[in-house]
């Protein structure tokens, strides 16, 4: 995606990106969509890319599913937190961080997010949850019952942590350029 497909101006965008001074954080529950709205947004804004489920694999060298397999969601969690605290730690400018389901829920880490970044919550209704998880089958909370209990579930439990981010994003069934406007208009009146 680039700039032309969005409601903004390539001026507008840039003037943004010199004003974004700390990464963005992406939360929300699984198949909201962080991955794929975050790495469109890194590169409309120009900025790196990181998605903390993919640096968790790669410090453990092994895929999710088999890290909760072998080791357990404890272990699985542990290296979640210390991944995120790395990346925390490591980027101070404009990067974009698609992090997984959980990992606000820590409240190490969601303080240390909310200190260090500017954190969105990409929100989406149960349905699309469903529909969008079920394209994969390689998240293992959603491996052992019915989906749709399961996040439904979690979406509750997980709703006041995620309303402590201070920008909150609907993002429904439509194109993901929809949701990245509304991204866009949430930065700008944050900054
Ligand atoms: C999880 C979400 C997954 C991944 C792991 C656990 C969760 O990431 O971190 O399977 O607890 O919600 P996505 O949100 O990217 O699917």
């Amino acid at each position: 995606m680039d700039v032309q497909q969005t409601r903004y101006s390539a001026q507008e965008i840039s003037a943004l990106a010199r004003q974004i001074d700390r990464p963005i954080v992406l939360v929300g529950m699984m198949g909201v969509g962080k991955s794929s709205v975050g790495k469109r947004l890194a590169s409309i804004l120009d900025c790196p890319f990181v998605d903390a489920d993919d640096e968790i694999e790669r410090s453990a060298q092994m895929p999710i599913p088999e890290i909760f397999e072998t080791y357990g969601e404890d272990y699985f969690r542990d290296g979640e937190r210390r991944v995120i605290a790395r990346l925390m730690a490591e980027n101070e400018g404009c990067i974009v961080i698609a992090t997984g389901g959980g990992a606000f829920v820590n409240a190490q880490t969601r303080a240390l997010i909310l200190e260090k970044a500017v954190t969105i919550w990409l929100d989406s209704d149960v349905d699309t949850l469903v529909e969008r998880t079920a394209r994969k089958d390689n998240r293992p909370l959603l491996q052992n019952g019915d989906p749709r209990e399961i996040l439904t579930r979690l979406r509750e439990t997980r709703q006041p942590f995620y309303a402590q981010a201070p920008i909150h994003i609907v993002s429904g069934q439509g194109p993901h350029v929809q949701t990245i406007n509304k991204v866009l208009q949430e930065l700008t009146q944050w900054l």
